[in-house]
């Protein structure tokens, strides 16, 4: 990846959707926006501009101004091991702040290469595998973690819909552990689920500290938040990062730095609506989310039950 492509590709490929783009009204009630063709070569250009867009540090522009050249601004986004996310601001921090900051304790640390395995698209929606390398800077190793993802783009080439599959995530953050075990000579895996847990809660409570102050206050000490995180909430299981735990507070305390009056309640012990135990097994699998169809040409419509309306 060079200066260029980090700088001007995504502008370009944004251009080009605009101009080489096909706009035709929507065929059918079920779908929500504009219906852009683009050629497999656009696509495959888009693709690549996300990932782009995505590698640390490139990643950092996106976390900073008020809209972006990657989301359309009422973008729908889902990820399996957490939750939906609505919109672009959201979005931003999210996706590419959550990844920005390889001195900051994480679980994955920053993007720093990718390479897209599989492709397929069509219309405007285009499936992807895309093994990521991270710097997992607080656990000391490279690691590959692989995403697969359906994303949908709107006229101007941004991203109207995601959705995205972390594969293998459990044997990744065994993987996490394992490593911690041996490193501090654990005798158990609870051992090292404790050590993590403890960088962790610790590094939450800062966060906490530095930024939820006045009415976002969200625990009355330190303490407090400590015992919390490392008592009442669960560690978490590995789809559990959109649910009562330990490590969905860890996604968030990422973003509290950006919109503390947003995010400093997902921290706090009532979760904000993010780290809650909402939905059922069920619920998740079959949640109506998407106002968009994932499948092109218009096929399907009459059985998908992943649409809102
Ligand atoms: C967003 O940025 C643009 C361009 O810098 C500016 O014109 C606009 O007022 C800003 N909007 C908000 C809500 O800050
Ligand atoms: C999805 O559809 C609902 C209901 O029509 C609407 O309220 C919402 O704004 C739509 N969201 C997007 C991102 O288009
Ligand atoms: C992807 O391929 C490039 C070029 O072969 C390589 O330099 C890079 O490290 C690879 N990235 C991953 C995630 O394996
Ligand atoms: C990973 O991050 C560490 C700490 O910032 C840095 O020293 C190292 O060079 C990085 N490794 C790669 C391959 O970028
Ligand atoms: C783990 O054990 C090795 C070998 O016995 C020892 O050198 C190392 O200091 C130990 N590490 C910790 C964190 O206790």
């Amino acid at each position: 990846m060079n200066l260029f492509s980090t700088l001007w590709g995504p502008l370009l490929a944004a251009t080009l959707g605009c101009l080489f783009a096909s706009v035709e009204a929507s065929k059918d009630s079920l779908t929500k926006h504009a219906k852009p063709t683009f050629t497999f070569d656009q696509l495959w250009d888009l693709e690549k501009t996300f990932w782009d867009a995505f590698l640390y540090p490139a990643n950092l522009e996106q976390t900073q101004g008020n809209s972006s050249r990657i989301f359309a601004s009422d973008v729908q986004g889902r990820v399996d091991i957490t939750r939906t996310f609505d919109g672009d601001e959201l979005n931003r921090e999210y996706i590419f702040g959550l990844f920005s900051d390889p001195e900051h304790v994480s679980l994955v640390g920053v993007p720093i290469a990718y390479n897209i395995t599989q492709f397929a698209a069509n219309d405007n929606i285009a499936s992807a595998t895309t093994v990521v390398t991270f710097n997992a800077t607080t656990f000391g190793v490279l690691i590959p973690v692989t995403i697969d993802t359906w994303i949908e783009f709107n006229p101007d080439g941004k991203i109207a819909q995601y959705d995205a599959v972390f594969r293998w995530f459990e044997y990744l953050v065994d993987f996490l552990i394992g490593g911690v075990a041996t490193k501090i000579n654990a005798t158990s895996p609870d051992q090292a689920v404790a050590y993590v847990a403890d960088l962790l809660a610790n590094t939450i409570c800062e966060t906490h500290e530095q930024y939820c102050t006045g009415s976002n206050q969200q625990y009355t000490d330190t303490t407090a938040c400590y015992d919390f995180l490392t008592k009442t909430a669960r560690f978490g299981k590995s789809y559990e990062l959109g649910r009562n735990t330990l490590l969905c507070r860890e996604v968030h305390e990422h973003m509290v730095q950006y919109r503390p009056e947003i995010h400093c309640a997902h921290i706090g012990p009532g979760g904000g609506g993010y780290c809650v135990d909402d939905m059922s097994y069920g619920q998740t699998v079959l949640q109506r989310y998407f106002n968009d169809s994932w499948i092109p040409f218009g096929y399907g419509t009459d059985q998908n039950l992943w649409l809102a309306n």
